[in-house]
């Protein structure tokens, strides 16, 4: 049994428009489970279109710096007024097609947790160890609220869906929560209504991180 509620969060990635959010939150609204804590992380631009609902919302990357002559950088001072309480940082596409470094998630780490943001942090176990020092600075009330998404490159639907027996999963986020001395590690790669249990059933897996299958309310719900 799980203590809390497991989160459970959809990555939209770079999709939708306006007008496909708003549709996609009415409708996910009237499905929602209420035995699962929901993060809905849309694109910048649609953060205005999925307020108002029960679910928390979240983006999807962070400035490293404070509000100031970043152009092109979306910093907390932007987000004020938008009710977001998390942040997926250091997500693979963002290292992979961004050149984001694992020193540049710790910044945006510590600027989340200066404004109140939930950062979470996403890695592969190639990342652990210098993602896991690059945090070494981290308080223990801070590593106590810390998410880490523990994401297989491979296993992402994008990158080849493959997934791990669900042993090796579980070693490794044990690994994780050794490296990072932390209690909240969610699982994410190719998750869908089909496999979703087998992930949340360990009680050392606190939730899911969703692509491919948030875009769609109803499968998300089922989820
Ligand atoms: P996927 O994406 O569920 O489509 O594999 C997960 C992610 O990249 O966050």
């Amino acid at each position: 049994m799980h203590t809390s509620a497991p989160l459970i969060i959809a990555n939209w990635k770079s999709n939708f428009s306006w007008e496909q959010a708003k549709n996609w939150a009415d409708s996910f609204s009237r499905l929602q489970s209420q035995n699962h804590t929901y993060i809905i992380c849309p694109p910048f631009p649609l953060l205005g279109a999925v307020q108002g609902h029960d679910f928390a919302i979240g983006v999807q990357d962070l400035s490293p710096f404070e509000a100031g002559a970043y152009t092109g950088a979306v910093s907390p001072q932007n987000l004020d007024g938008l009710n977001v309480t998390y942040a997926l940082l250091g997500h693979s596409e963002r290292r992979m097609y961004f050149a984001e470094t694992s020193h540049s998630v710790a910044q945006k780490v510590e600027l989340a947790f200066a404004h109140g943001i939930t950062p979470i942090v996403c890695v592969d176990m190639e990342q652990v160890s210098e993602q896991s020092a690059a945090l070494s600075g981290l308080s223990a009330q801070q590593r106590a609220t810390l998410v880490i998404a523990y994401e297989p490159v491979h296993s992402i639907s994008t990158f080849g869906g493959k997934e791990d027996p669900i042993q090796v999963t579980l070693q490794n986020i044990e690994k994780i929560k050794g490296a990072f001395e932390c209690e909240t590690v969610l699982y994410g790669g190719s998750v869908s209504p089909d496999n979703s249990l087998t992930y949340l059933q360990p009680e050392s897996i606190s939730g899911l991180l969703v692509g491919g299958a948030s875009l769609d309310p109803k499968q998300f719900a089922q989820i």
